[in-house]
Protein backbone atom coordinates (compact mmCIF):
# COMPACT_ATOMS: atom_id res chain seq x y z
CA UNK A 1 0.00 0.00 0.00
CA UNK A 2 1.24 3.60 -1.25
CA UNK A 3 2.48 5.49 2.14
CA UNK A 4 2.56 9.24 2.25
CA UNK A 5 4.74 11.21 4.75
CA UNK A 6 3.62 15.16 4.96
CA UNK A 7 6.47 17.52 5.90
CA UNK A 8 6.26 18.56 8.94
CA UNK A 9 4.93 21.73 8.49
CA UNK A 10 1.71 21.06 6.55
CA UNK A 11 -0.06 20.67 9.86
CA UNK A 12 -2.11 24.24 9.96
CA UNK A 13 -2.33 24.44 14.36
CA UNK A 14 -4.48 26.65 16.09
CA UNK A 15 -3.57 30.09 16.94
CA UNK A 16 -3.70 33.12 19.05
CA UNK A 17 -7.17 35.09 19.25
CA UNK A 18 -7.48 38.68 19.15
CA UNK A 19 -11.07 39.33 20.44
CA UNK A 20 -12.77 43.16 19.15
CA UNK A 21 -12.82 45.58 21.48
CA UNK A 22 -15.31 45.62 23.80
CA UNK A 23 -18.91 47.41 23.11
CA UNK A 24 -18.17 46.60 19.35
CA UNK A 25 -22.44 45.96 18.07
CA UNK A 26 -21.44 44.05 14.81
CA UNK A 27 -18.28 41.86 15.00
CA UNK A 28 -16.90 39.95 12.19
CA UNK A 29 -14.24 36.75 12.80
CA UNK A 30 -11.36 36.34 10.04
CA UNK A 31 -9.51 33.46 10.25
CA UNK A 32 -6.30 33.86 8.84
CA UNK A 33 -3.35 32.07 7.51
CA UNK A 34 0.00 32.99 9.42
CA UNK A 35 3.37 31.60 8.56
CA UNK A 36 7.31 32.41 9.35
CA UNK A 37 9.40 29.94 7.60
CA UNK A 38 12.51 31.92 9.43
CA UNK A 39 10.65 30.88 12.98
CA UNK A 40 10.88 26.84 12.02
CA UNK A 41 7.27 26.84 13.76
CA UNK A 42 4.35 25.16 11.74
CA UNK A 43 1.31 27.31 9.74
CA UNK A 44 -1.71 28.57 12.40
CA UNK A 45 -4.64 29.99 12.04
CA UNK A 46 -5.02 33.03 14.57
CA UNK A 47 -8.62 34.40 15.21
CA UNK A 48 -8.83 37.98 14.26
CA UNK A 49 -12.59 39.77 15.45
CA UNK A 50 -12.99 43.09 13.27
CA UNK A 51 -15.55 45.86 14.97
CA UNK A 52 -17.54 46.36 10.98
CA UNK A 53 -18.84 49.40 12.04
CA UNK A 54 -15.73 50.99 11.97
CA UNK A 55 -14.08 49.42 9.28
CA UNK A 56 -14.36 49.25 5.07
CA UNK A 57 -16.64 47.64 3.54
CA UNK A 58 -14.03 44.91 1.68
CA UNK A 59 -11.72 42.30 2.84
CA UNK A 60 -8.92 44.28 2.28
CA UNK A 61 -10.30 46.68 4.64
CA UNK A 62 -10.15 44.71 7.27
CA UNK A 63 -6.90 43.33 7.03
CA UNK A 64 -5.42 46.59 7.02
CA UNK A 65 -7.47 47.45 10.22
CA UNK A 66 -6.32 44.01 11.57
CA UNK A 67 -2.88 44.88 10.74
CA UNK A 68 -3.29 48.65 12.18
CA UNK A 69 -5.08 48.00 15.45
CA UNK A 70 -4.48 44.28 16.16
CA UNK A 71 -1.00 42.72 14.86
CA UNK A 72 1.45 45.09 12.67
CA UNK A 73 2.98 41.84 12.05
CA UNK A 74 -0.07 40.41 9.44
CA UNK A 75 1.76 40.19 5.98
CA UNK A 76 -0.17 40.84 2.43
CA UNK A 77 0.29 42.59 -0.53
CA UNK A 78 -2.00 45.17 -1.55
CA UNK A 79 -1.24 48.50 -3.84
CA UNK A 80 -4.11 49.77 -5.67
CA UNK A 81 -7.39 49.07 -3.92
CA UNK A 82 -9.45 49.17 -6.67
CA UNK A 83 -9.00 45.64 -8.59
CA UNK A 84 -6.35 46.92 -11.09
CA UNK A 85 -2.60 46.31 -9.68
CA UNK A 86 -3.66 42.05 -8.90
CA UNK A 87 -1.40 42.19 -5.57
CA UNK A 88 -3.93 41.28 -3.17
CA UNK A 89 -4.96 38.33 -4.82
CA UNK A 90 -5.56 35.92 -1.65
CA UNK A 91 -8.11 32.77 -1.12
CA UNK A 92 -11.24 33.80 0.71
CA UNK A 93 -12.96 31.78 1.91
CA UNK A 94 -12.16 28.80 -0.32
CA UNK A 95 -12.31 30.90 -3.54
CA UNK A 96 -9.69 32.73 -5.28
CA UNK A 97 -10.20 36.45 -5.70
CA UNK A 98 -8.79 39.91 -4.99
CA UNK A 99 -9.28 41.11 -1.21
CA UNK A 100 -9.87 44.62 -2.45
CA UNK A 101 -12.98 43.90 -4.49
CA UNK A 102 -14.44 41.23 -2.07
CA UNK A 103 -16.73 42.84 0.09
CA UNK A 104 -17.22 41.50 3.54
CA UNK A 105 -21.23 41.64 3.57
CA UNK A 106 -21.01 38.70 0.59
CA UNK A 107 -19.06 36.42 3.09
CA UNK A 108 -21.21 34.37 5.72
CA UNK A 109 -20.09 33.49 9.17
CA UNK A 110 -16.22 33.13 10.38
CA UNK A 111 -14.31 34.43 6.77
CA UNK A 112 -10.99 32.00 6.23
CA UNK A 113 -8.42 33.52 4.11
CA UNK A 114 -5.10 31.87 3.34
CA UNK A 115 -2.83 32.42 0.53
CA UNK A 116 -3.13 31.46 -2.88
CA UNK A 117 -2.60 27.41 -3.64
CA UNK A 118 -0.14 25.96 -4.96
CA UNK A 119 2.63 28.23 -4.59
CA UNK A 120 5.12 28.37 -2.03
CA UNK A 121 4.25 31.27 0.75
CA UNK A 122 6.77 33.88 1.52
CA UNK A 123 5.20 34.80 4.40
CA UNK A 124 1.64 34.72 5.35
CA UNK A 125 -0.95 35.83 2.54
CA UNK A 126 2.16 36.62 0.51
CA UNK A 127 2.90 33.96 -1.74
CA UNK A 128 6.44 33.16 -4.25
CA UNK A 129 5.50 34.60 -7.55
CA UNK A 130 9.04 34.10 -8.75
CA UNK A 131 8.24 31.05 -11.10
CA UNK A 132 5.04 32.58 -12.52
CA UNK A 133 6.30 35.61 -13.52
CA UNK A 134 9.36 33.26 -15.23
CA UNK A 135 6.78 31.24 -17.06
CA UNK A 136 5.51 34.55 -18.28
CA UNK A 137 8.92 35.95 -19.63
CA UNK A 138 8.97 32.45 -21.26
CA UNK A 139 6.03 33.82 -23.53
CA UNK A 140 7.71 37.06 -24.76
CA UNK A 141 5.03 38.87 -23.21
CA UNK A 142 5.74 41.87 -26.24
CA UNK A 143 5.75 42.75 -29.73
CA UNK A 144 7.48 41.17 -32.12
CA UNK A 145 8.00 42.17 -35.26
CA UNK A 146 10.56 42.15 -38.51
CA UNK A 147 9.17 44.37 -40.85
CA UNK A 148 10.38 48.14 -40.01
CA UNK A 149 7.03 50.59 -39.18
CA UNK A 150 5.83 53.31 -41.91
CA UNK A 151 8.36 55.45 -41.95
CA UNK A 152 7.58 58.18 -39.50
CA UNK A 153 4.56 56.19 -38.45
CA UNK A 154 3.04 54.12 -35.70
CA UNK A 155 1.96 50.37 -36.23
CA UNK A 156 -1.58 51.05 -36.79
CA UNK A 157 -5.34 48.99 -36.34
CA UNK A 158 -8.50 49.04 -37.57
CA UNK A 159 -11.35 48.91 -34.69
CA UNK A 160 -11.88 45.89 -35.70
CA UNK A 161 -8.40 44.33 -35.39
CA UNK A 162 -8.38 46.52 -32.14
CA UNK A 163 -11.41 44.71 -30.80
CA UNK A 164 -9.31 41.30 -31.59
CA UNK A 165 -7.59 42.26 -27.97
CA UNK A 166 -10.59 42.76 -25.65
CA UNK A 167 -10.90 40.20 -22.93
CA UNK A 168 -7.31 39.63 -22.92
CA UNK A 169 -5.53 42.92 -22.56
CA UNK A 170 -7.37 43.27 -18.64
CA UNK A 171 -5.53 40.74 -17.70
CA UNK A 172 -3.81 42.15 -14.34
CA UNK A 173 -2.46 38.97 -13.97
CA UNK A 174 -3.31 38.32 -10.20
CA UNK A 175 -2.90 34.67 -10.80
CA UNK A 176 -5.78 33.39 -8.92
CA UNK A 177 -7.24 31.56 -12.18
CA UNK A 178 -4.14 29.41 -12.21
CA UNK A 179 -3.79 28.82 -8.60
CA UNK A 180 -6.95 27.85 -9.09
CA UNK A 181 -6.70 24.83 -12.21
CA UNK A 182 -6.11 21.56 -10.54
CA UNK A 183 -3.89 20.94 -13.70
CA UNK A 184 -1.57 23.68 -12.70
CA UNK A 185 -1.08 22.33 -8.98
CA UNK A 186 0.14 18.81 -10.53
CA UNK A 187 2.20 20.00 -13.67
CA UNK A 188 3.23 23.77 -13.00
CA UNK A 189 6.57 22.81 -13.62
CA UNK A 190 5.99 22.38 -17.23
CA UNK A 191 2.34 23.45 -17.94
CA UNK A 192 2.08 27.49 -18.34
CA UNK A 193 -1.66 27.92 -16.60
CA UNK A 194 -4.39 29.31 -17.44
CA UNK A 195 -2.91 33.06 -16.94
CA UNK A 196 0.09 32.51 -19.04
CA UNK A 197 -1.97 30.94 -21.65
CA UNK A 198 -4.34 34.11 -21.70
CA UNK A 199 -0.94 36.64 -21.91
CA UNK A 200 0.01 33.99 -25.16
CA UNK A 201 -2.65 34.46 -26.56
CA UNK A 202 -3.05 38.34 -26.28
CA UNK A 203 0.47 38.21 -28.51
CA UNK A 204 -0.97 35.58 -30.96
CA UNK A 205 -4.07 37.36 -31.52
CA UNK A 206 -2.03 41.08 -32.03
CA UNK A 207 -2.45 42.05 -35.69
CA UNK A 208 0.52 44.04 -35.33
CA UNK A 209 2.75 41.12 -33.86
CA UNK A 210 4.55 39.39 -36.65
CA UNK A 211 6.15 35.99 -34.46
CA UNK A 212 2.74 34.45 -34.82
CA UNK A 213 5.05 31.36 -36.32
CA UNK A 214 7.32 31.32 -33.35
CA UNK A 215 5.24 31.70 -30.85
CA UNK A 216 2.73 28.67 -31.88
CA UNK A 217 6.17 26.84 -32.20
CA UNK A 218 7.20 27.31 -28.48
CA UNK A 219 3.67 25.92 -27.23
CA UNK A 220 3.10 23.22 -29.34
CA UNK A 221 4.33 21.07 -26.60
CA UNK A 222 2.26 18.14 -24.16
CA UNK A 223 2.61 19.97 -21.09
CA UNK A 224 3.04 23.50 -22.17
CA UNK A 225 -0.66 24.07 -23.63
CA UNK A 226 -2.06 20.66 -23.71
CA UNK A 227 -2.08 20.49 -20.17
CA UNK A 228 -5.86 22.13 -20.21
CA UNK A 229 -8.55 19.62 -19.76
CA UNK A 230 -11.43 22.43 -20.34
CA UNK A 231 -12.17 22.14 -16.06
CA UNK A 232 -13.05 26.14 -16.42
CA UNK A 233 -11.98 26.72 -13.04
CA UNK A 234 -9.82 29.66 -14.19
CA UNK A 235 -12.84 31.29 -15.76
CA UNK A 236 -15.14 30.23 -13.04
CA UNK A 237 -12.64 32.78 -10.30
CA UNK A 238 -11.18 35.65 -12.49
CA UNK A 239 -11.73 38.52 -10.75
CA UNK A 240 -11.94 40.87 -14.01
CA UNK A 241 -14.21 38.38 -15.19
CA UNK A 242 -11.79 37.04 -18.06
CA UNK A 243 -12.51 33.56 -19.84
CA UNK A 244 -8.64 32.18 -20.07
CA UNK A 245 -9.76 28.77 -21.20
CA UNK A 246 -11.61 30.23 -24.31
CA UNK A 247 -8.19 31.81 -25.00
CA UNK A 248 -6.50 28.83 -24.72
CA UNK A 249 -8.70 26.75 -27.03
CA UNK A 250 -8.14 29.17 -29.54
CA UNK A 251 -4.51 28.62 -29.42
CA UNK A 252 -5.48 25.07 -29.43
CA UNK A 253 -7.37 25.93 -32.54
CA UNK A 254 -4.81 28.14 -34.14
CA UNK A 255 -2.43 24.99 -33.65
CA UNK A 256 -4.66 22.85 -35.29
CA UNK A 257 -5.39 24.88 -38.36
CA UNK A 258 -2.03 25.23 -38.70
CA UNK A 259 -1.00 21.86 -39.23
CA UNK A 260 -4.11 21.00 -41.51
S1 LIG B 1 -9.98 25.30 -18.28
FE1 LIG B 1 -7.86 24.58 -18.46
S2 LIG B 1 -6.65 26.21 -17.63
FE2 LIG B 1 -8.77 26.57 -16.96
S3 LIG B 1 -8.89 25.61 -14.94
FE3 LIG B 1 -9.47 24.15 -16.44
S4 LIG B 1 -7.64 22.95 -16.95
FE4 LIG B 1 -7.04 24.82 -15.94
S1 LIG C 1 -6.94 35.89 -16.36
FE1 LIG C 1 -8.05 36.83 -14.64
S2 LIG C 1 -7.57 35.51 -12.87
FE2 LIG C 1 -6.07 35.06 -14.46
S3 LIG C 1 -4.30 36.33 -13.96
FE3 LIG C 1 -5.57 37.45 -15.48
S4 LIG C 1 -6.93 38.73 -14.24
FE4 LIG C 1 -6.07 37.20 -12.86
S1 LIG D 1 -4.89 46.06 -4.13
FE1 LIG D 1 -4.64 46.15 -6.31
S2 LIG D 1 -5.91 44.56 -7.03
FE2 LIG D 1 -6.31 44.59 -4.88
Amino acid sequence: MAKFTLPKNSVIRKGKEHKASGGAARVKRFKIYRYDPDTGENPRYDIFEVDLDDCGPMVLDALIKIKSDQDSSLTFRRSCREGICGSCSMNIDGTNGLACTTAIEDLKGEVRITPLPAMDVVKDLVPDFTHFYAQYASIKPWLQTVTPPPAGKERLQTPAQRAQLDGLYECILCACCSTSCPSYWWNQDKFLGPAILLQAYRWLADSRDEMTGERLDDLEDPFRLYRCHTIMNCANVCPKGLNPAKAIAEIKKMEAERVL
